[in-house]
């Protein structure tokens, strides 16, 4: 059933996660978690679940909070970040999604892992959180703030609702500066941009999310370039997206394989993006 949404950008990120291709892809291709995996030198690169775990983890350890704290899991999807960081390390975690049948799923899951204490999630926007100020001693997003309509005042809400020195960590894409690379990796970037509802994307380039950080009153730990530990996924996906993509253009119907076409692109102008893990602490 279609969740209504006043903002166009939250409508055109419902319309893609909600499509058959994300549906589909993401329950069976990486059991319903939305992010890529973290992969050492000769780690197989069809490992996807072992290498998915590795990147929470290794989450867990930039997040380095003692056990019981509180924190924010901002664009949760179904939780299974959420649940790692209860599970493997020890913190109470609240997921908020604008997605209903995430938060449903996410539910369930936790009731039958039995963290339903240790987890909870509501529907929400990130850009609007329903959390009095300083609630939280983390916060932290995988691979949602470039969906963001307007990432300052994203940021200014988790700066709000973080205590004072509470720890952000965002493990999030960046993008090259346009005449850094060729026109068709600059269209390629955009397509991928505007059909999977990633706004935030085009205007986060290389070091654009730390100086607005700074700006928003963050002090920044660290910024460091993982690309070269998640492509052996983005390069499995560029094989699984071949046929799909293929058909989807000799049948005109390119439209509906949004994924395909992403995985194709991403790895094909892999110069265009960058993938970063960005650490700060709420200086107030
Ligand atoms: C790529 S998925 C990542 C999900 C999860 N973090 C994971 O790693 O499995 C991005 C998620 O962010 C959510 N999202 C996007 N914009 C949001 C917003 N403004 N507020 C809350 N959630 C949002 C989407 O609904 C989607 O579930």
């Amino acid at each position: 059933m279609s969740q209504a949404f006043d903002d166009a950008n939250l409508h055109k990120i419902w319309s893609y996660y909600d499509r058959g291709e994300s549906r589909i892809g993401y329950r069976y291709i990486l059991g319903g978690t939305k992010h890529f995996g973290f992969y050492g030198p000769g780690q197989t690169r069809w490992a996807f679940t072992a290498a998915m775990r590795r990147m929470e983890d290794r989450l867990g350890a930039e997040l380095a909070l003692p056990a019981g704290s509180k924190v924010l899991d901002a664009g949760c999807g179904i939780g299974n970040v959420a649940r790692a960081m209860a599970d493997r390390h020890g913190l109470d975690v609240t997921g908020i999604d604008i997605l209903d049948f995430n938060i449903a799923e996410a539910n369930r899951r936790s009731a039958k892992a039995g963290l339903t204490k240790a987890t909870r999630f509501h529907i929400g926007d990130y850009h609007h959180l329903p959390f009095p100020d300083s609630s939280f001693d983390g916060l932290y997003t995988m691979e949602t703030f470039v969906h963001s309509a307007d990432p300052k005042a994203a940021l200014a809400e988790f700066k709000r609702v973080l205590k004072p020195g509470g720890k952000l960590v965002m493990f999030e894409y960046s993008r090259t500066r346009d005449s850094e690379v060729s026109p068709e990796a600059n269209r390629a970037m955009r397509r991928v941009c505007d059909e999977a509802a990633m706004p935030a994307w085009l205007e986060l380039y290389h070091g654009v999310l730390d100086e607005m950080l700074g700006a928003a009153g963050f002090a920044v730990e660290s910024s460091v370039d993982i690309t070269a530990n998640m492509m052996p996924m983005a390069s499995a996906f560029y094989l699984i997206g071949k046929f799909p993509f293929w058909v989807g253009r000799i049948t005109r119907l390119e439209y509906k394989v949004v994924n395909a076409m992403s995985a194709r692109m991403m790895f094909r102008y892999k110069e265009a993006w960058h993938y970063g893990i960005h650490t700060a602490v709420n200086t107030d």
